[in-house]
């Protein structure tokens, strides 16, 4: 078996940590009873490229107890843990492709290789390895049944394929289902953005002045985060609707440039790029922490700053860098502008994650079932399907609900009925 890991003596502590993971994930270990069983998945190939994290662990647990042979390679150059890719090779037979830290090369060179697999499937978190595949392995496409992709900025990158008529295989947006973006990216972005930002640089934030730029699912997660720690929060955003929400969420709304100079924290959680530019760099206050959350790098423009910076940033702790600007002033980057969740943290809890790849392994499921009829499109996860996790996760969170009346159900379906 091909792999590529740091290091595979550190397999023992990865299996501690997935099966610490797998305590929090009650609705996809009972989705994988009843794989083990049913094997839907018996024979198919699939390539999956997502954040090598304990919780991604249990969904390659999952997918090869329902009879799928696969191959894992990261989705992002700085979220594995190493630990969890040796733990996977070594106790799980998987073949991981994936080591923290590497460079651009090797991260492309792990997506190929990942390729080499002859996948029928795709597991796609981000789309780089849909990208690569459509751009420079059209050979294999014909061979693709079905794919899936995890997150925002990939499905808004599969939906713009769509659109130019490049995409050539029906893919899942697991990111549309409810039980996936109102939870995993609110509640999940929000406490693991902070508790990277935290774990990198110790700070307070009660006092701080915490700018927040992006008020999408992931941006009000981390704003209401940084509000319950005593941040006074600052949104920065350009969708008018997103904005006045914020603003009746009770944030201070303001324009990048303006925010540039009060901001003693900077969080980008917005999928765009040049974020926090050049101009903005020149009017921050010495000492503010810049720190991403959107899925790629380019939010900060780290060229930019590069190019008003006295000599090279110096490390000054474990994921944060230090850049001396030409007048003296200081600005600290978490993570080297990477998902700073994943680079300084665990990345999000297990139990929402538990959520999102229960979405992973049902929308396998449901993909594989239809791929005749599907037409070549970017898909979302049937209703029933998203209510029945929710419902289990309620089941397993020892939550009860109401169940409508005859007659309310009858009054609901009803429209004579008035004042
Ligand atoms: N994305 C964000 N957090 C994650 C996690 N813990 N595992 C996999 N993907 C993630």
């Amino acid at each position: 078996m091909k792999y590529d890991v740091k290091d595979l003596n550190l397999a023992e502590l990865g299996k501690n940590k997935i099966e610490w993971a797998e305590n929090d994930m009650p609705v996809l270990l009972r989705i994988r009873e009843r794989f083990a069983k049913e094997k839907p998945f018996k024979g198919v190939k699939v390539a999956a490229c997502l954040h090598v994290t304990s919780e991604t662990g249990a969904l390659m647990r999952t997918l090869k107890a329902g009879g799928a042979d696969i191959v894992l390679c990261a989705s992002n150059p700085l979220s594995t843990q190493d630990e969890v890719a040796a733990s996977l090779v070594k106790n799980d037979e998987i073949p991981v492709f994936a080591i923290k830290g590497e460079d651009n090369q090797t991260y492309y060179s792990h997506l190929n290789s990942a390729l080499d697999h002859k996948p029928q499937v795709t597991m796609d978190d981000g789309c780089d390895l849909v990208s690569v595949l459509h751009k420079e392995r059209e050979n294999q496409v014909p061979d693709i049944k079905v794919g899936t992709e995890e997150t925002t900025t990939g499905v808004i990158r599969l939906r713009a394929m769509k659109e130019h008529g490049a995409l050539k295989f029906p893919v899942l947006a697991v990111n549309d289902s409810k039980t996936k973006h109102y939870f995993d990216n609110r509640y999940g972005t929000g406490q693991s953005t902070i508790d990277g930002i935290i774990r990198a640089t110790n700070v307070l934030m009660a006092g701080k002045n915490v700018v927040v730029s992006g008020y999408g699912w992931c941006g009000r997660g981390v704003a209401n985060r940084a509000k319950g720690l005593g941040a006074n929060v600052i949104v920065t955003e350009v969708d008018p609707l997103a904005a006045l929400e914020a603003l009746m969420d009770g944030f201070q709304i303001m324009p990048i440039s303006d925010a540039a100079k009060v901001g003693d924290v900077f969080i980008t959680v917005t999928g765009n790029k040049s974020v926090l530019d050049t101009t903005h760099f020149q009017v921050m206050r010495n000492g503010a922490l810049l720190a991403n959350s959107g899925h790629f790098d380019a939010e900060i423009n780290l060229k930019g700053l590069k190019s008003i910076t006295e000599g090279q940033p110096k490390q000054v702790r474990p994921f944060v860098e230090q850049y001396s600007l030409k007048d003296g002033r200081k600005l600290n980057v978490l993570g080297g502008g990477r998902l700073i969740n994943l680079a300084a943290g665990d990345g999000h809890p297990a139990s929402v994650m538990d959520m999102s790849f229960a979405n992973q392994a049902l929308g396998l499921e449901y993909m594989l079932k239809n791929a005749g009829k599907m037409p070549v499109d970017v898909h979302t996860i049937p209703e029933e399907i998203d209510r029945e996790i929710a419902r289990l996760k309620l089941l397993s969170m020892h939550v009860a609900i109401d169940i409508l009346t005859d007659e309310q159900e009858r009054y609901l379906a009803s429209w004579e009925e008035g004042t």
